[in-house]
């Protein structure tokens, strides 16, 4: 590799160790063009960190449970920017649609909705309809859309549905809210599958009017990262996908640490910016590393 800027600080073991500690994606780019690694480090990469792994752990539980009507569900909620789409996509990822050759239908086993923006019910209903694909007639009733998803539902072996963007139902008038609290309702009770909700703590709020929906879900709050070991070993994690040559060790750097959350009030895509607006500037000066000075000269537009 060639000779960079400041190497004499670290020895070639701890250089070493450095690129061993860096996962097999970042270690192939290590060596491609500035420009390259730029767009490299630029790139979301899946942190799974501790919260995240503990959320997909138990969403994989639930799809493995028999089914049984009233499955409890997750309402998954936080803060915007503290992950949750992230998570959800991950899920949906890790479970993506399988082409069956043999058989007339794909398997869908999660199936990921973005809550619509003017929730009707008919539209919830649609909505799932588009996901997987299936004809309909908006002009429907509502019977026969329900009858529908669940017939297509337990045709392509769906087994949890995750609605996005939950909160998006406070857009509608209080008794459209109670009418897709009630099309949820009416979903636990016919499909036998968990259902998730994603959104804001004002999907909490929503919820908390009904007290039967309340049952039927456990709330996770994500919250923000504060200065913690948490916070510590999600900074190593990052570190260790970012395409630098030389260590940046951000989490032995308590000024940095404390710096990072003042600036970002603990939000992870905050968090995830800065760092990454760090990794581009110290591949663009030569640094090699992140460190706090990197970091507060990072902003591209300055
Ligand atoms: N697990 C993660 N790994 C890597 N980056 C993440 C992760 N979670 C969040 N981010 C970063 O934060 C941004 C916002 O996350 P997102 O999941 O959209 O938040 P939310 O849905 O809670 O508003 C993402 O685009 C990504 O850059
Ligand atoms: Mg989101």
């Amino acid at each position: 590799m060639k000779a960079v800027a400041k190497k004499d600080k670290f020895s070639d073991k701890e250089i070493k160790k450095h690129i061993n500690s860096l996962i097999p994606e970042t270690r192939e780019v290590l060596t491609a063009p500035k420009e390259e690694r730029v767009v490299f480090a630029m790139t979301d990469k899946f942190i799974n960190y501790s919260r995240a792994k503990e959320i997909l752990d138990y969403f994989e539980l639930l799809i493995k449970l028999p089914r049984k009507p009233r499955m409890k569900g997750v309402l998954l909620y936080g803060e915007s920017g503290t992950g949750k789409t992230m998570i959800v996509r991950h899920f949906f990822e890790k479970f993506a649609p399988k082409e069956n050759e043999d058989e007339d239908a794909d398997e869908i086993p999660v199936v990921l909705v973005e809550t619509p923006t003017e929730p009707k019910e008919r539209m919830i209903y649609d909505k799932i309809a588009d996901t997987l694909g299936f004809p309909y007639k908006k002009s429907e009733d509502i019977l026969d859309k329900e009858r529908n998803i669940e017939h297509y539902v337990n045709f392509m072996r769906v087994k949890m549905i995750i609605f996005d963007e939950f909160h998006n139902i406070l857009n509608g008038t209080a008794i459209q809210q109670r009418r897709v609290l009630s099309v949820i309702k009416s979903l636990t009770n016919r499909l036998w599958i968990p259902i998730v909700l994603v959104g804001t703590k004002d999907v909490l709020v929503a919820v908390e009017t009904d007290d039967e929906i309340k049952r039927r879900f456990d709330p996770y709050q994500l919250h923000p990262w504060s200065e913690d070991k948490d916070f510590l070993r999600l900074l190593r994690t990052v570190e260790a996908t970012l395409p630098l040559r030389l260590p940046s060790y951000m989490w032995k750097d308590e000024e940095l640490v404390r710096w990072l959350i003042k600036s970002t009030d603990g939000i992870l895509s905050e968090i995830i910016h800065l760092i990454k607006l760090g990794a581009r500037r110290a591949i663009l000066s030569g640094e090699e590393r992140v460190t706090l000075k990197i970091l507060k000269e990072a902003n591209p537009f300055d």
